[in-house]
C-alpha cells in the first residue's frame, strides 16, 4: 500500500521564513525543511494500480499559476494531539485547485473528502495537551507574513511513517500553466 497526498512545496525563502519562526520549545515536534508543505488533498493508503491511475489523472488537471503568501499562524487543538501551522492567503485559488484535484481523485474511484478544506502549512505537532504553549506560540507569531510567491506546480507525495517521524517522498510533480 502507498500512503499518498497531494501538496504544494513552498519555495526555499518561504520555507526559511517558516523555519525562522520556529523556536526551541521542547513541547513541540518541529517540522524540518523537507517536511514543509501545504496539503491540497490527503489520499491515504491506496494500492499501486490506484496510485498509478491517480498519478495519470493529476496530469490532466489544468490550472493557471497563482500567487499566495504566508499570513499569520494558528493551531489545531485536539484532545490528545495538535498542530501549529502557518496560514496562507488568498484561499480561493487554493480551494479551486483543490477542487480540481478532488475531481481527479473521484475519477479514479477514491471516496470523497468530506472535511472542509483549510489550507495551512504544518510547523509542528504535539502529543498530549499543549493548549497553553500553543496559545503562547500563536500569540508570539501572529504577525508572521511573507512576500507573495507563485504557486507554479503541485506534487504527489508518498508518506512513509517511521519511529523518527514522517518522511515525504516526491512521486510526481505537475506544472501549472
Ligand atoms: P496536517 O499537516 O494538517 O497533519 C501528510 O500526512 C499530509 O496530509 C499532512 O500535511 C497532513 O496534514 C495531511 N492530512 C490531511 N488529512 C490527513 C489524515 N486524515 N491523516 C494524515 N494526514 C492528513
Amino acid at each position: 500500500m502507498h500512503r499518498l497526498f497531494v501538496a504544494i512545496r513552498p519555495p526555499e525563502p518561504i520555507r526559511d521564513l517558516m523555519i525562522d519562526a520556529m523556536d526551541d520549545t521542547p513541547d513541540f515536534r518541529w517540522q524540518d525543511d523537507a517536511q514543509l508543505h501545504l496539503t491540497l488533498r490527503f489520499v491515504g493508503e491506496v494500492e499501486r494500480p490506484v496510485a498509478e491511475d491517480l498519478a495519470d489523472a493529476l496530469g490532466r488537471v489544468r490550472a493557471a499559476p497563482f500567487d499566495i503568501r504566508i499570513k499569520s499562524v494558528g493551531r489545531f487543538d485536539q484532545r490528545n494531539s495538535g498542530a501549529l501551522w502557518a496560514g496562507v492567503e488568498p484561499k480561493e485559488p487554493l480551494a479551486a485547485l483543490a477542487a480540481k484535484i478532488e475531481r481527479a481523485c473521484l475519477g479514479v474511484g477514491l471516496e470523497p473528502e468530506r472535511r472542509a478544506f483549510h489550507p495551512h502549512i504544518t510547523l509542528a505537532r504535539w502529543k498530549g495537551r499543549r493548549s497553553r504553549e500553543a496559545e503562547e506560540f500563536v500569540a508570539r507569531r501572529r504577525a508572521l507574513t511573507s512576500e507573495p510567491f507563485t504557486v507554479g506546480a503541485f506534487t504527489l507525495f508518498e508518506s512513509r511513517l517511521s519511529r523518527h517521524g514522517a518522511h515525504y517522498e516526491e512521486v510526481e510533480g505537475y506544472s501549472l500553466a
